[in-house]
């Protein structure tokens, strides 16, 4: 069996839907959208039917919360920053379908 059929999904997409208390020093990406993304992914990836496991689900904070709504996408562990709903159109279809990352979003350290 080879890495990629041991896999349980193909596509794991985590979601920062963190929420931090009025008036925190940051911001957080539950106050954006966070909820609204993911059911923005659910709703899309339930539409195409694809022929792959994908798990959409929520995440605690993925600690680069600087950047606006932040998701990761495993196995690839590529962290996109600034997401809107707008965005999850091409996410799904460059990330998830042609595995081609989406340059425009993706977070990298400095
Ligand atoms: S609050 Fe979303 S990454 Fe920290």
């Amino acid at each position: 069996m080879s890495a990629t059929e041991e896999l349980i999904y193909n596509k794991h997409i985590f979601i920062c839907t963190n929420q931090r208390v009025a008036g925190a020093s940051r911001k957080s990406c539950g106050e954006a959208h966070g909820l609204e993304i993911i059911d923005a992914f659910r709703k899309k990836l339930k539409e195409k039917n694809l022929p792959i496991r994908i798990r959409v689900q929520k995440a605690g904070c993925l600690d680069i919360c600087d950047f606006g709504q932040t998701i990761v996408i495993y196995p690839e562990g590529i962290f996109y920053v600034g997401v809107k709903i707008d965005d999850v159109d091409e996410i799904i279809e460059e990330h998830i379908i042609n595995d081609r990352f989406v340059e425009r979003l993706r977070f990298r350290k400095k």
